[in-house]
């Protein structure tokens, strides 16, 4: 089989619904055997980037190749190599997990030994084999995740879509999850997982697409992503309010002349470029000031200070303009 130097690429996809530009021309790239997040908030069109990757609807606009092959002129092709976990669970919830997998194996055309080896080999994998005859509707939501993704894994397909996997879950199913997704990609799945969380691409994704009103609005390495949010900061929290003038000047100084300090009650910040002398200068500073600091530190810029940096507004607000807000 020919290897293909990207598993996904996609050039200026446009799709429309009525009156709704869903997207407005996305470009992607994903290298095999990664882990690509697509971020954005409510309605800003990941499902229909998934959908038209996964050959279930068709771009109105520009073209896209899953795992080496066109998804429009060759949907079989791109479907014998792709697993999709949509956003709605496929499971049986009356059916055990494992009488699950098996019937998706016979879906899938295996006979029945052969289903129910892959199955039972999957309930391995994804640490369900105790679950017995439990039904699945009775399933914690990180198991029931977990079972998502083993039924997308029947085939051991190299590129696995995942549509929000962890949305509603709790913090441990979450990380399971995570788990899962870092496994798979190990063993050289390539996945393009869809988030409104800022944290799970942060986590998991070599690269990152932001979008939001259907446009890809940046891209890059969570690091590089994170840098143009303002790069590296000094922070200081005081312990009297009434010092938080002195400490602000004192940051600014250590942080360099032109820089923009940031404050509240009680606290002071900056961004800095040369990150440990401007905090040991900090440091300094203060004391020598008989400042008294409640916390001081250097801090990366969050994900959301990032959507706030590229659009104006944060994730899920309604940024300058746009389409139609999509109910939560
Ligand atoms: N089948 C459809 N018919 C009409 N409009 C649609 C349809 N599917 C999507 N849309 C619209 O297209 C836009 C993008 O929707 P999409 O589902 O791709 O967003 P999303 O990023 O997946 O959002 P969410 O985070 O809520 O899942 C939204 O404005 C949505 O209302
Ligand atoms: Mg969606």
């Amino acid at each position: 089989m020919r290897v293909p130097p990207s598993a996904i690429v996609a050039e200026g996809l446009r799709k429309r619904y009525g009156g709704t530009e869903a997207l407005a021309g996305i470009d992607l790239e994903v290298p095999a055997g990664t882990v690509h997040g697509l971020l954005g908030p409510n309605g800003a069109g990941k499902t229909t980037v998934v959908r038209i990757l996964t050959t279930l609807v068709r771009p109105d606009g520009g073209r896209a190749e899953v795992a080496g092959h066109d998804v429009a002129r060759e949907a079989a092709r791109v479907r014998a190599r792709i697993g999709l976990v949509g956003q709605n669970a496929a499971v049986d919830e009356v059916l055990s997990g494992r009488q699950n997998l098996v019937m998706f194996g016979r879906l899938y055309g295996l006979d029945a030994r052969a289903a129910r080896l892959r199955a039972d080999g999957l309930l391995d994998r994804f640490r369900l084999t105790g679950t017995g005859g439990t039904p699945a509707g009775k399933y914690s939501g990180g198991m029931r995740r977990r079972l998502d993704l083993a039924a997308s894994m029947i085939l051991a397909p190299p590129v696995l879509f995942l549509d929000e996997p962890t949305t509603g879950l709790d913090p441990r199913s979450r990380a399971e999850v995570w788990d899962e997704v870092r496994a798979l990609a190990r063993g050289g799945t390539t996945v393009l997982l869809t988030t409104q969380y800022l944290e799970e691409a942060d986590r998991l994704a070599e690269g990152i697409s932001v979008i939001d009103h259907g446009r890809v609005i940046a891209t890059g390495t969570p690091e590089a992503l994170k840098s143009r949010a303002g790069g590296d900061r000094v922070d200081v929290v005081v312990r009297d309010a009434a010092r938080l003038d002195e400490a602000a000047a004192i940051v600014a100084r250590a942080a360099g002349v032109h820089a923009a300090v940031d404050r509240d009650a009680l606290s002071a910040g900056a961004p800095v470029t040369d990150r440990v002398g401007a905090l040991t200068e900090a440091v300094r500073a203060l004391d020598e000031a008989g400042i008294a600091v409640a916390d001081i530190g250097l801090r990366r810029p969050t994900l959301d200070e990032v959507f706030l940096r590229l659009t104006g507004a944060g994730p899920g607000e309604p940024a300058a303009a746009g389409t139609a807000e999509v109910p939560a």
